[in-house]
């Protein structure tokens, strides 16, 4: 039994994280299937495309999982409100696969839970994935990347004709943002790199870039929401549903929550893209 594992599927290898996930680990001449629910989907040459119509059977998606080692979970946000994540743990399961890479790509929320802040409503399901994992019998493993830059401009409201932006707090706050392709090089570099024993029920950091929002924003003209405001709309899930998300990301940025301890040193990873596009 080799001491790496070298066969994966990528759920929502055809997105934003999962196709830079699929890419990398190609790259360092790993085997890889994409699932995805359309046969048009583009995936990234070299990977086997299997085609699911749903998330919601797990013996089609275990059929879909056969001869795979890693199930990698990079599902689309909206997968998160349904079963697609357990239905996939399940099938991974049943399809022989011994470790699952959890649709996690955040921040450390046991650390938030036990602060003042808390895990917004969205989140906690990331936060019971690994116990139900190991309750199926499985390993699992989960990736920090602090705030993904693609989302920055949209979490902050940058109008960058007027050259505006709204943040919470004074913006003072160290915090990490990686990019898609820092994330997916890190995975690939993970299990390129790292033995199995090392990957097994484990958490790893990645750090793109450590900045603050004043940094990231210079030239801006910045309208500050007071943090103990943004706390009570970050609770108001009923009222502004995925508002109230944006806003715990800002002030779990400005609490210093959102900044991760890396591990990319120990995994040999050199970040390469940290440019932030506003
Ligand atoms: N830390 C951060 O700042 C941050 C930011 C963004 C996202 N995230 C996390 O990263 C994860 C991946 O994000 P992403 O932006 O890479 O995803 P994405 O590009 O929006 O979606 C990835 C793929 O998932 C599939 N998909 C989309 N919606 C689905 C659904 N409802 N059910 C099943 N499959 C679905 C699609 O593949 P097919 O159509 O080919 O099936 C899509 O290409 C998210 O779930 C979120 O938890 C974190």
């Amino acid at each position: 039994m080799s001491s790496h594992f070298t066969s994966f599927a990528v759920a929502g290898g055809t997105g934003q994280i999962g196709k830079n996930i699929a890419a990398s680990l190609l790259s360092h001449g790993l085997r890889v299937v994409v699932l995805t629910r359309s046969s048009s989907s583009k995936v990234a040459e070299g990977a086997e495309a299997r085609v699911v119509a749903s998330y919601d059977d797990v013996d089609t998606l275990a059929k879909a999982l056969q001869g795979v080692e890693v199930v990698i979970n990079a599902l689309g946000q909206e997968s998160l409100a349904g079963e697609s994540g357990s239905n996939l743990a399940r099938a991974a399961k049943k399809a022989g696969a011994e470790l699952v890479l959890a649709n996690h790509w955040g921040v450390d929320l046991e650390a938030i839970k036990k602060g003042s802040t808390g895990v917004h409503p969205f989140l906690l399901g990331k936060l019971a994935f690994p116990s139900f994992v190991n309750e199926l019998g499985l390993a699992y493993l989960q990736i920090h990347i602090g705030l993904l830059t693609s989302v920055f401009p949209l979490l902050t409201s940058v109008d960058s004709e007027k050259k505006t932006a709204t943040i919470v707090g004074p913006g003072d706050t160290k915090f990490t943002i990686t990019s898609e392709e820092d994330v997916g090089r890190f995975v690939g570099d993970a299990f390129a790199k790292l033995p199995k024993k090392d990957l097994l029920n484990q958490t790893l950091g990645v750090s793109g870039r450590v900045a603050t929002l004043n940094e990231l924003l210079a030239g801006y003209s910045i309208t500050h929401v007071d943090p103990k405001e943004a706390l009570e709309q970050s609770r108001d899930v009923a009222g502004l549903g995925v508002k109230s998300f944006f806003t715990w990301l800002l002030l779990i940025i400005h609490t210093g929550e959102s900044l991760i301890k890396p591990d990319n040193t120990s995994v040999g990873f050199v970040s390469k893209d940290t440019a932030v596009h506003l």
